[in-house]
Protein backbone atom coordinates (compact mmCIF):
# COMPACT_ATOMS: atom_id res chain seq x y z
CA UNK A 1 0.00 0.00 0.00
CA UNK A 2 1.13 3.59 -0.46
CA UNK A 3 0.15 5.47 2.41
CA UNK A 4 0.02 9.01 3.11
CA UNK A 5 0.11 10.05 6.99
CA UNK A 6 -1.97 13.65 7.92
CA UNK A 7 0.17 14.99 11.04
CA UNK A 8 2.97 16.61 12.65
CA UNK A 9 3.35 15.25 16.43
CA UNK A 10 4.41 12.20 18.34
CA UNK A 11 1.69 11.19 17.98
CA UNK A 12 2.22 10.74 14.02
CA UNK A 13 5.91 10.11 14.61
CA UNK A 14 4.62 6.65 16.43
CA UNK A 15 1.91 6.23 14.20
CA UNK A 16 4.76 6.58 11.19
CA UNK A 17 7.06 3.78 13.41
CA UNK A 18 3.89 1.92 13.23
CA UNK A 19 3.00 1.68 9.68
CA UNK A 20 6.97 1.65 8.36
CA UNK A 21 6.96 -2.03 10.22
CA UNK A 22 4.06 -2.85 8.28
CA UNK A 23 4.79 -5.55 5.49
CA UNK A 24 2.02 -4.63 3.32
CA UNK A 25 4.07 -1.12 3.32
CA UNK A 26 5.05 0.29 0.00
CA UNK A 27 5.69 4.08 -0.49
CA UNK A 28 5.30 6.69 2.72
CA UNK A 29 4.93 9.95 2.59
CA UNK A 30 3.75 12.61 5.56
CA UNK A 31 1.91 15.51 5.77
CA UNK A 32 3.96 18.12 6.76
CA UNK A 33 6.22 15.89 9.33
CA UNK A 34 8.47 16.74 11.44
CA UNK A 35 12.53 16.24 11.49
CA UNK A 36 11.67 13.17 13.29
CA UNK A 37 9.23 11.53 10.87
CA UNK A 38 11.22 12.71 7.47
CA UNK A 39 13.32 9.53 8.83
CA UNK A 40 10.69 7.48 8.15
CA UNK A 41 8.52 8.63 5.48
CA UNK A 42 9.08 11.39 2.71
CA UNK A 43 7.64 14.73 3.56
CA UNK A 44 5.59 17.07 1.65
CA UNK A 45 4.27 20.40 1.89
CA UNK A 46 0.27 19.76 2.28
CA UNK A 47 -2.35 21.74 4.04
CA UNK A 48 -4.68 19.31 5.50
CA UNK A 49 -7.48 21.67 5.00
CA UNK A 50 -6.89 22.19 1.28
CA UNK A 51 -8.46 18.79 0.45
CA UNK A 52 -8.51 19.23 -3.53
CA UNK A 53 -4.64 20.03 -2.87
CA UNK A 54 -4.62 16.12 -0.81
CA UNK A 55 -6.73 14.65 -3.40
CA UNK A 56 -4.55 16.04 -6.16
CA UNK A 57 -1.43 14.63 -4.33
CA UNK A 58 -3.09 11.50 -3.64
CA UNK A 59 -3.73 10.80 -7.53
CA UNK A 60 -0.38 11.99 -8.68
CA UNK A 61 1.77 9.62 -6.16
CA UNK A 62 -1.57 6.52 -6.19
CA UNK A 63 -2.42 6.86 -2.40
CA UNK A 64 -4.35 3.85 -1.47
CA UNK A 65 -4.79 4.60 1.90
CA UNK A 66 -4.55 8.21 3.91
CA UNK A 67 -4.14 7.94 7.82
CA UNK A 68 -4.82 10.69 9.67
CA UNK A 69 -3.15 11.50 13.07
CA UNK A 70 -5.03 14.76 14.48
CA UNK A 71 -8.49 15.95 15.13
CA UNK A 72 -9.06 18.85 13.36
CA UNK A 73 -8.82 17.45 9.62
CA UNK A 74 -11.42 14.77 11.19
CA UNK A 75 -13.82 17.60 12.12
CA UNK A 76 -13.50 19.36 9.21
CA UNK A 77 -14.37 16.48 6.70
CA UNK A 78 -11.14 14.92 5.17
CA UNK A 79 -12.32 11.67 5.33
CA UNK A 80 -15.43 12.57 3.41
CA UNK A 81 -13.53 14.50 0.99
CA UNK A 82 -11.17 11.92 0.17
CA UNK A 83 -13.89 8.78 0.06
CA UNK A 84 -15.98 10.94 -2.53
CA UNK A 85 -13.14 10.49 -4.46
CA UNK A 86 -12.72 6.87 -3.98
CA UNK A 87 -9.57 7.60 -1.77
CA UNK A 88 -9.78 4.94 1.16
CA UNK A 89 -8.94 7.13 4.90
CA UNK A 90 -8.49 5.72 8.39
CA UNK A 91 -10.47 7.90 10.40
CA UNK A 92 -14.29 9.21 11.10
CA UNK A 93 -16.61 10.88 8.91
CA UNK A 94 -17.45 14.88 9.61
CA UNK A 95 -20.79 13.59 11.03
CA UNK A 96 -18.80 11.05 12.86
CA UNK A 97 -16.44 13.38 14.11
CA UNK A 98 -18.78 15.29 15.65
CA UNK A 99 -17.93 12.93 18.66
CA UNK A 100 -15.30 15.31 19.55
CA UNK A 101 -16.10 18.28 17.69
CA UNK A 102 -19.26 18.77 20.30
CA UNK A 103 -19.34 17.94 23.68
CA UNK A 104 -23.32 18.60 23.85
CA UNK A 105 -23.79 15.96 21.38
CA UNK A 106 -21.73 13.77 22.46
CA UNK A 107 -23.86 14.46 26.00
CA UNK A 108 -26.82 13.64 23.79
CA UNK A 109 -25.60 10.46 22.61
CA UNK A 110 -24.86 9.24 25.64
CA UNK A 111 -27.96 10.21 27.00
CA UNK A 112 -29.65 8.69 24.19
CA UNK A 113 -28.53 4.95 24.00
CA UNK A 114 -27.80 4.90 27.84
CA UNK A 115 -24.36 5.22 28.27
CA UNK A 116 -23.33 6.20 31.53
CA UNK A 117 -21.84 9.95 31.92
CA UNK A 118 -22.29 13.34 34.18
CA UNK A 119 -25.94 14.74 34.57
CA UNK A 120 -25.64 17.66 32.41
CA UNK A 121 -27.66 21.03 30.87
CA UNK A 122 -26.55 23.18 27.77
CA UNK A 123 -26.50 26.75 27.30
CA UNK A 124 -26.55 28.98 25.03
CA UNK A 125 -26.52 32.45 26.79
CA UNK A 126 -24.52 33.18 30.26
CA UNK A 127 -27.24 34.27 31.98
CA UNK A 128 -29.02 30.98 32.14
CA UNK A 129 -25.78 28.87 32.25
CA UNK A 130 -25.13 31.13 35.53
CA UNK A 131 -28.76 30.51 36.74
CA UNK A 132 -28.22 26.70 36.44
CA UNK A 133 -24.52 26.92 38.27
CA UNK A 134 -26.82 28.59 41.62
CA UNK A 135 -29.33 25.98 40.85
CA UNK A 136 -26.64 23.30 41.41
CA UNK A 137 -23.92 24.61 43.35
CA UNK A 138 -20.12 23.78 43.45
CA UNK A 139 -17.97 22.06 42.58
CA UNK A 140 -19.23 22.00 39.08
CA UNK A 141 -17.59 21.24 35.89
CA UNK A 142 -17.69 23.72 32.89
CA UNK A 143 -17.67 23.11 29.57
CA UNK A 144 -16.44 24.89 25.86
CA UNK A 145 -19.28 23.13 23.52
CA UNK A 146 -16.25 22.86 20.68
CA UNK A 147 -12.57 21.65 19.80
CA UNK A 148 -10.41 24.18 22.72
CA UNK A 149 -6.83 22.44 22.41
CA UNK A 150 -7.90 20.29 25.49
CA UNK A 151 -8.10 23.83 27.30
CA UNK A 152 -11.83 24.41 27.08
CA UNK A 153 -12.77 22.53 30.71
CA UNK A 154 -12.92 24.14 34.02
CA UNK A 155 -13.41 22.04 37.14
CA UNK A 156 -15.02 24.97 39.17
CA UNK A 157 -14.53 24.25 43.20
CA UNK A 158 -16.96 27.51 43.57
CA UNK A 159 -19.76 28.71 41.90
CA UNK A 160 -17.93 32.64 41.24
CA UNK A 161 -15.22 30.42 39.46
CA UNK A 162 -17.97 28.39 37.38
CA UNK A 163 -19.89 32.09 37.17
CA UNK A 164 -16.08 33.49 35.54
CA UNK A 165 -15.30 30.74 33.12
CA UNK A 166 -19.14 30.99 31.98
CA UNK A 167 -18.10 34.59 31.23
CA UNK A 168 -14.90 34.61 30.00
CA UNK A 169 -16.27 31.38 27.37
CA UNK A 170 -19.35 33.41 26.16
CA UNK A 171 -17.11 36.28 26.25
CA UNK A 172 -15.25 35.14 22.93
CA UNK A 173 -12.05 33.02 24.78
CA UNK A 174 -12.52 29.99 22.76
CA UNK A 175 -14.27 31.92 19.84
CA UNK A 176 -17.03 29.27 18.02
CA UNK A 177 -16.41 26.91 20.21
CA UNK A 178 -17.27 28.79 23.14
CA UNK A 179 -20.65 29.68 21.89
CA UNK A 180 -22.80 26.71 23.72
CA UNK A 181 -21.31 25.96 26.76
CA UNK A 182 -21.92 21.98 28.93
CA UNK A 183 -22.25 22.48 32.56
CA UNK A 184 -21.94 18.52 34.09
CA UNK A 185 -21.54 17.32 37.60
CA UNK A 186 -18.28 16.62 38.67
CA UNK A 187 -17.35 12.93 39.11
CA UNK A 188 -15.28 11.82 41.63
CA UNK A 189 -12.54 8.69 40.77
CA UNK A 190 -9.69 7.58 38.83
CA UNK A 191 -8.94 8.08 35.24
CA UNK A 192 -8.25 6.37 32.15
CA UNK A 193 -8.12 6.15 28.38
CA UNK A 194 -9.70 4.03 26.41
CA UNK A 195 -9.21 3.03 22.93
CA UNK A 196 -11.34 0.55 20.60
CA UNK A 197 -10.87 0.12 17.13
CA UNK A 198 -14.01 0.82 15.46
CA UNK A 199 -15.40 -0.33 11.68
CA UNK A 200 -18.91 1.16 11.48
CA UNK A 201 -20.74 -1.33 13.19
CA UNK A 202 -18.39 -3.38 14.95
CA UNK A 203 -15.82 -2.53 18.10
CA UNK A 204 -12.23 -3.76 19.15
CA UNK A 205 -10.47 -3.17 22.13
CA UNK A 206 -7.31 -1.62 21.40
CA UNK A 207 -5.52 -0.77 24.86
CA UNK A 208 -5.60 1.75 27.91
CA UNK A 209 -3.31 4.48 29.28
CA UNK A 210 -3.08 7.14 31.78
CA UNK A 211 -1.99 10.81 30.64
CA UNK A 212 -0.66 13.29 32.80
CA UNK A 213 -2.59 16.56 31.98
CA UNK A 214 -1.29 18.83 34.84
CA UNK A 215 2.31 20.83 33.68
CA UNK A 216 3.97 19.47 37.35
CA UNK A 217 5.33 16.68 39.89
CA UNK A 218 2.08 15.60 41.71
CA UNK A 219 -0.47 17.07 39.71
CA UNK A 220 0.18 21.04 39.84
CA UNK A 221 0.24 23.59 37.84
CA UNK A 222 -1.72 24.41 34.12
CA UNK A 223 -3.19 21.87 32.20
CA UNK A 224 -1.06 21.20 29.53
CA UNK A 225 -1.86 18.90 25.68
CA UNK A 226 0.10 16.18 27.69
CA UNK A 227 3.34 15.85 29.88
CA UNK A 228 3.37 12.07 29.69
CA UNK A 229 1.72 8.85 29.69
CA UNK A 230 2.31 5.09 31.06
CA UNK A 231 0.59 2.23 29.37
CA UNK A 232 -1.64 0.28 30.01
CA UNK A 233 -3.47 1.45 32.78
CA UNK A 234 -2.48 -0.44 36.00
CA UNK A 235 -6.39 0.70 36.92
CA UNK A 236 -7.74 -1.77 33.65
CA UNK A 237 -8.14 -5.31 34.03
CA UNK A 238 -9.65 -7.82 31.77
CA UNK A 239 -13.23 -7.66 33.60
CA UNK A 240 -13.23 -3.40 33.54
CA UNK A 241 -12.03 -4.16 29.71
CA UNK A 242 -14.94 -6.31 29.01
CA UNK A 243 -17.23 -3.72 30.77
CA UNK A 244 -16.19 -0.63 29.26
CA UNK A 245 -16.77 -2.40 26.02
CA UNK A 246 -20.43 -3.46 27.00
CA UNK A 247 -21.62 -0.35 28.90
CA UNK A 248 -19.64 2.71 26.56
CA UNK A 249 -18.26 1.71 23.24
CA UNK A 250 -20.45 -0.91 22.07
CA UNK A 251 -23.76 1.03 22.68
CA UNK A 252 -22.01 4.20 21.11
CA UNK A 253 -20.77 2.62 17.65
CA UNK A 254 -24.09 0.85 17.51
CA UNK A 255 -26.23 4.22 18.83
CA UNK A 256 -23.37 6.00 15.69
CA UNK A 257 -25.00 3.85 13.43
CA UNK A 258 -28.21 4.52 13.99
CA UNK A 259 -28.02 7.53 13.91
CA UNK A 260 -26.33 7.66 10.18
CA UNK A 261 -22.87 8.38 11.77
CA UNK A 262 -21.12 5.19 11.42
CA UNK A 263 -17.80 5.50 13.41
CA UNK A 264 -14.60 4.43 11.87
CA UNK A 265 -11.42 4.96 13.47
CA UNK A 266 -10.12 5.09 16.64
CA UNK A 267 -12.63 5.81 19.66
CA UNK A 268 -10.85 6.91 22.37
CA UNK A 269 -13.07 7.02 25.73
CA UNK A 270 -11.72 9.56 28.54
CA UNK A 271 -13.23 7.82 31.30
CA UNK A 272 -13.79 8.76 35.47
CA UNK A 273 -13.84 5.26 37.37
CA UNK A 274 -16.23 6.23 39.61
CA UNK A 275 -18.09 4.40 42.33
CA UNK A 276 -20.70 3.85 40.02
CA UNK A 277 -18.63 2.13 37.54
CA UNK A 278 -16.75 3.63 34.17
CA UNK A 279 -18.48 6.74 33.06
CA UNK A 280 -17.70 9.06 30.17
CA UNK A 281 -15.96 12.35 30.57
CA UNK A 282 -15.44 12.93 26.96
CA UNK A 283 -14.94 11.35 23.56
CA UNK A 284 -11.96 11.80 21.04
CA UNK A 285 -12.10 10.77 17.63
CA UNK A 286 -8.14 10.05 17.44
CA UNK A 287 -5.32 8.39 18.86
CA UNK A 288 -3.96 10.37 22.27
CA UNK A 289 -1.08 12.46 22.48
CA UNK A 290 1.27 11.40 24.29
CA UNK A 291 -0.80 7.83 24.92
CA UNK A 292 -0.30 6.74 21.37
CA UNK A 293 3.17 7.00 22.26
CA UNK A 294 3.14 4.13 25.16
CA UNK A 295 -0.03 2.26 23.60
CA UNK A 296 1.52 2.07 19.95
CA UNK A 297 4.59 0.23 20.33
CA UNK A 298 3.14 -2.34 22.61
CA UNK A 299 0.78 -3.63 19.91
CA UNK A 300 1.97 -6.11 18.15
CA UNK A 301 -0.48 -6.80 15.39
CA UNK A 302 0.29 -5.69 12.02
CA UNK A 303 -1.81 -2.19 12.20
CA UNK A 304 -1.61 -1.31 8.60
CA UNK A 305 -4.24 -3.67 7.43
CA UNK A 306 -6.13 -3.51 10.31
CA UNK A 307 -6.74 0.52 9.64
CA UNK A 308 -8.01 -0.59 6.17
CA UNK A 309 -9.99 -3.23 7.44
CA UNK A 310 -11.86 -0.07 9.39
CA UNK A 311 -12.07 1.35 6.65
CA UNK A 312 -13.43 -0.98 4.63
CA UNK A 313 -15.89 -1.73 7.43
CA UNK A 314 -14.42 -5.23 7.55
CA UNK A 315 -12.97 -5.36 10.43
CA UNK A 316 -11.53 -8.94 11.67
CA UNK A 317 -12.75 -9.63 15.01
CA UNK A 318 -9.51 -11.42 16.29
CA UNK A 319 -8.40 -9.75 19.20
CA UNK A 320 -5.41 -7.69 18.54
CA UNK A 321 -2.22 -8.88 20.19
CA UNK A 322 -0.18 -6.49 23.08
CA UNK A 323 2.92 -7.61 24.11
CA UNK A 324 2.67 -7.95 27.53
CA UNK A 325 5.26 -5.13 28.66
CA UNK A 326 4.59 -1.81 30.27
CA UNK A 327 5.07 1.45 28.95
CA UNK A 328 6.23 5.32 30.37
CA UNK A 329 6.30 7.85 28.00
CA UNK A 330 8.28 11.12 29.50
CA UNK A 331 7.43 14.55 27.30
CA UNK A 332 9.99 17.18 27.05
CA UNK A 333 8.31 20.48 26.92
CA UNK A 334 10.09 23.43 25.86
CA UNK A 335 10.53 26.19 28.73
CA UNK A 336 7.81 28.59 29.61
CA UNK A 337 5.09 25.50 27.95
CA UNK A 338 2.32 25.54 27.77
CA UNK A 339 1.64 29.49 28.02
CA UNK A 340 4.36 31.35 26.53
CA UNK A 341 7.13 28.22 25.16
CA UNK A 342 10.36 29.90 24.59
CA UNK A 343 11.69 28.54 21.06
CA UNK A 344 15.33 27.57 19.64
CA UNK A 345 17.12 26.16 22.03
CA UNK A 346 19.29 23.42 21.14
CA UNK A 347 18.83 19.36 21.49
CA UNK A 348 21.64 17.17 21.40
CA UNK A 349 22.54 13.15 21.82
CA UNK A 350 19.00 12.11 20.25
CA UNK A 351 21.24 9.49 18.34
CA UNK A 352 23.08 8.12 20.82
CA UNK A 353 19.47 7.95 23.35
CA UNK A 354 17.55 6.16 20.25
CA UNK A 355 20.06 3.28 20.23
CA UNK A 356 19.37 2.83 23.74
CA UNK A 357 17.20 -0.77 23.85
CA UNK A 358 13.86 -0.23 24.80
CA UNK A 359 13.51 3.00 23.77
CA UNK A 360 11.32 5.20 21.18
CA UNK A 361 12.06 9.24 20.76
CA UNK A 362 9.57 10.99 19.16
CA UNK A 363 9.59 14.37 18.07
CA UNK A 364 6.83 17.25 17.69
CA UNK A 365 8.16 20.53 18.11
CA UNK A 366 11.94 20.35 16.28
CA UNK A 367 13.25 21.87 13.30
CA UNK A 368 16.67 21.64 12.04
CA UNK A 369 19.26 24.32 11.45
CA UNK A 370 21.86 22.90 9.08
CA UNK A 371 22.75 19.85 11.37
CA UNK A 372 21.39 21.36 14.42
CA UNK A 373 18.33 20.21 15.96
CA UNK A 374 15.99 22.75 17.41
CA UNK A 375 13.02 22.98 19.95
CA UNK A 376 10.23 24.78 17.45
CA UNK A 377 7.12 24.37 19.57
CA UNK A 378 5.79 23.75 23.20
CA UNK A 379 6.12 19.85 22.77
CA UNK A 380 9.30 18.98 21.63
CA UNK A 381 10.24 15.24 22.35
CA UNK A 382 8.62 12.08 23.92
CA UNK A 383 11.13 10.18 25.43
CA UNK A 384 9.29 5.93 25.82
CA UNK A 385 10.73 3.33 28.03
CA UNK A 386 9.57 -0.40 27.41
CA UNK A 387 10.16 -2.89 30.13
CA UNK A 388 8.89 -5.99 31.98
CA UNK A 389 7.33 -4.14 34.42
CA UNK A 390 6.27 0.42 35.40
CA UNK A 391 9.74 0.30 37.48
CA UNK A 392 11.99 -0.91 34.75
CA UNK A 393 10.00 1.24 31.71
CA UNK A 394 9.99 3.97 33.79
CA UNK A 395 14.06 3.60 34.87
CA UNK A 396 14.69 3.23 31.13
CA UNK A 397 12.68 6.48 29.78
CA UNK A 398 14.21 8.65 32.56
CA UNK A 399 17.91 7.46 31.83
CA UNK A 400 17.48 8.29 27.95
CA UNK A 401 15.75 11.97 29.35
CA UNK A 402 19.10 11.80 31.31
CA UNK A 403 20.86 11.18 28.18
CA UNK A 404 19.73 13.98 26.24
CA UNK A 405 21.84 17.03 26.22
CA UNK A 406 19.11 19.46 26.33
CA UNK A 407 19.25 21.37 29.54
CA UNK A 408 16.44 24.04 29.28
CA UNK A 409 13.70 21.24 28.70
CA UNK A 410 11.01 20.95 31.25
CA UNK A 411 9.73 17.81 32.17
CA UNK A 412 8.13 16.02 35.25
CA UNK A 413 9.74 13.64 37.07
CA UNK A 414 7.13 11.32 38.08
CA UNK A 415 5.53 10.03 35.25
CA UNK A 416 4.84 6.57 36.12
CA UNK A 417 5.95 7.03 39.58
CA UNK A 418 4.19 4.77 42.82
CA UNK A 419 2.10 2.75 40.32
CA UNK A 420 1.88 -1.02 40.52
P1 LIG B 1 -12.32 16.57 28.96
O1 LIG B 1 -11.55 17.36 27.92
O2 LIG B 1 -13.79 16.67 28.84
O3 LIG B 1 -11.80 15.17 29.16
O4 LIG B 1 -11.91 17.26 30.33
C1 LIG B 1 -10.56 17.45 30.68
C2 LIG B 1 -10.34 17.02 32.10
O5 LIG B 1 -11.23 17.70 32.96
C3 LIG B 1 -10.63 15.54 32.32
O6 LIG B 1 -9.53 14.75 31.99
C4 LIG B 1 -10.93 15.54 33.80
O7 LIG B 1 -9.73 15.56 34.55
C5 LIG B 1 -11.64 16.82 34.01
N1 LIG B 1 -13.11 16.63 33.90
C6 LIG B 1 -13.88 16.75 32.80
N2 LIG B 1 -15.17 16.49 33.08
C7 LIG B 1 -15.23 16.21 34.39
C8 LIG B 1 -16.28 15.85 35.30
N3 LIG B 1 -17.54 15.76 34.90
N4 LIG B 1 -15.94 15.60 36.57
C9 LIG B 1 -14.67 15.70 37.01
N5 LIG B 1 -13.64 16.04 36.22
C10 LIG B 1 -13.90 16.29 34.93
N1 LIG C 1 -3.58 13.57 25.74
C1 LIG C 1 -4.91 13.96 25.53
C2 LIG C 1 -5.36 13.98 24.14
O1 LIG C 1 -4.69 13.55 23.22
O2 LIG C 1 -6.48 14.42 23.93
Amino acid sequence: MNVLLIGAGGREHALAYTLRKSPSLNRFFVAPGNPGIERLAKSVILASGDHEAVIAFCRRQAIDFVVIGPEGPLVRGLVDALEEEGIAAFGPSEDAALLEGSKSFAKEVCKCFAVPTAAYAKFTDAESAKAYVREQGAPIVVKADGLASGKGVVVAESAAEAEAAIESMFGGQFGEAGETVVIEEKLIGEEVSFFALCDGTRALPLGSAQDYKRLGDGDTGPNTGGMGAISPSPLMDEALTARVMKEIIEPVVAGMAELNRPFVGVLYAGLMLTADGPKVLEFNVRFGDPEAQALLPQLQTDLLPLFKACSDENMPMDPVKLSGKKAVTVVMAAPGYPLDPQLGSEIKGLDAVEDMPGIIVTQAGTKKDGKRLLADGGRVLSVTGIGADLAEAREKAYAAVAAIDWPEAVYRKDIGAGKA
